[in-house]
């Protein structure tokens, strides 16, 4: 296993084993991270060395390989919550994801929304921070509020003042856009919306992977994000919530391990974070979750950040590159995410021709339906940057997008 003491490029990739690989008899370039990252060694290690020696039920408590996986899965929520800075390991809670992250949140929330109540969402978000609302709303009487942005791909602040009266009772919203990579000022967001006495819920899925976080710093009431994006594996997530918040919600599923004591007369639930895990968790998945964090805590951040800011200046520089190429997200603070259009060529064709380059992209809306309105565009084309990109991996993008214009336009 290599250890990163600083940004080291050659020794990062040599950590990811799964792209030193030809697809379509090219170099692979992988410039799909936002939609799912690649994981390093590490966490598969680390995830194969669980099931080869400790696997076991957790919480259990009879034998010794039981009390082993607890404490490999239990160690992980303190890992994460060193990783957010969280204050209490009681305020993180495994999910098995961001949408059941929001969507345990929005089912606890609704429960005291009464008709009339306003939701302010933001047009940017993606569909796991819109859906979850509305059927909170539906069940409510509560009413959607948004938030809308300006050309660049930036909130419109000057709104929020306006939005918020005495009936919005919940704001949430995304830390970075996932198709814009707009980074949003949540901190300051946070603020304004806990003066006006509005719980504040942040997306920040696509925000853990770019930079740190630190939940109390921020301020906000939760914060959510995968384990796959920030390179550990699917299958779990994290709701943080201020303490006082998660004891005022109800559980969200009934079953094993949420519980205290159950009769016929009637059941009492688990403390925090029990609560709200009913059933036997991704035990496994903690662990590479986990893997994956100890990996970042490895490199240097401020200079992975670098990193990742000069593999999107290099982007933006070649776009002029490629005729008739349109940029959907202008903003001034992003993380490496560039989404984009190529006159007369539909999205989904660029993907299909960059995949025959080797190159991974994503297209389509993204999970974002009313941005693509907004912009007025049935989806876009989106490559999303990584630590693990090379200045090579860039210029092998434009080169192909350079070729494919010329071969179809
Ligand atoms: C901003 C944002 N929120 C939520 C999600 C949903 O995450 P998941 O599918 O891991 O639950 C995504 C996934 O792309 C995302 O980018």
């Amino acid at each position: 296993m290599s250890t990163t003491t600083a940004f080291d490029i050659d020794s990062i990739r040599s950590d990811f084993d799964i792209l030193d690989q030809n697809i379509n008899g090219k170099p692979l370039v992988y410039l799909d991270s936002a939609a799912s990252a690649q994981k390093p060694n590490q966490v598969l290690d680390a995830i194969n060395h669980y099931y080869r020696h400790d696997n076991a039920n957790v919480h259990r408590g009879a034998h010794t390989l039981g009390d082993r996986a607890t404490a490999d899965f239990e160690s992980a929520r303190d890992c994460v919550r060193e990783y957010i800075n969280a204050a209490s390991r009681k305020e993180i809670i495994w999910t098995k994801g961001t949408t059941e992250a929001i969507n345990l949140i929005a089912n606890g929330l609704s429960q005291s929304l009464a008709p009339g109540d306003e939701i302010i969402v933001s047009r940017m978000e993606h569909h796991a921070n819109i859906v979850p609302w509305q059927m909170a709303a539906e069940r409510t009487g509560a009413v959607i509020r948004v938030w809308d942005i300006n050309a660049a791909g930036e909130l419109c602040l000057d709104q929020l003042q306006d939005l918020l009266n005495e009936k919005t009772k919940i704001l949430a919203i995304t830390h970075v856009s996932n198709v814009l990579g707009t980074i949003n000022p949540v901190k300051d967001i946070v603020k304004q919306a806990k003066a006006a006495g509005v719980i504040s819920v942040i997306d920040g899925a696509q925000a853990v992977p770019h930079f740190q976080v630190d939940v109390q710093a921020l301020d906000c009431d939760f914060y959510v994000f995968s384990s796959h994006k920030l390179f550990g594996p699917t299958g779990i997530g994290v709701v943080y919530g201020k303490e006082k918040r998660l004891e005022a919600l109800p559980p969200y599923q009934g079953g094993g391990e949420m519980i205290e004591r159950v009769s016929f007369e009637g059941t009492t639930y688990n403390e925090l974070p029990y609560k709200f895990e009913a059933g036997t968790p991704a035990i496994s998945e903690a662990v590479g979750l986990k893997a994956a964090i100890e990996y970042l805590g490895n490199i240097d951040r401020a200079a992975m950040e670098a990193h990742e800011q000069g593999l999107y200046q290099l982007a933006l520089a070649r776009v002029s590159e490629v005729p008739g190429m349109r940029l959907i997200g202008t903003a001034q603070h992003k993380v490496p995410v560039m989404s984009f259009l190529i006159e007369g060529l539909h999205p989904s064709d660029i993907g299909t021709l960059l995949d025959q380059q080797g190159i991974a992209i994503r297209t389509g809306h993204h999970c974002a339906m009313p941005l693509m309105q907004h912009y007025d565009v049935p989806g876009t084309a989106r490559a999303s940057f990584a630590f693990y990109n090379t200045e090579a991996d860039v210029n092998r993008l434009f080169d192909g997008l350079i070729k494919i214009q010329k071969m179809f336009v």
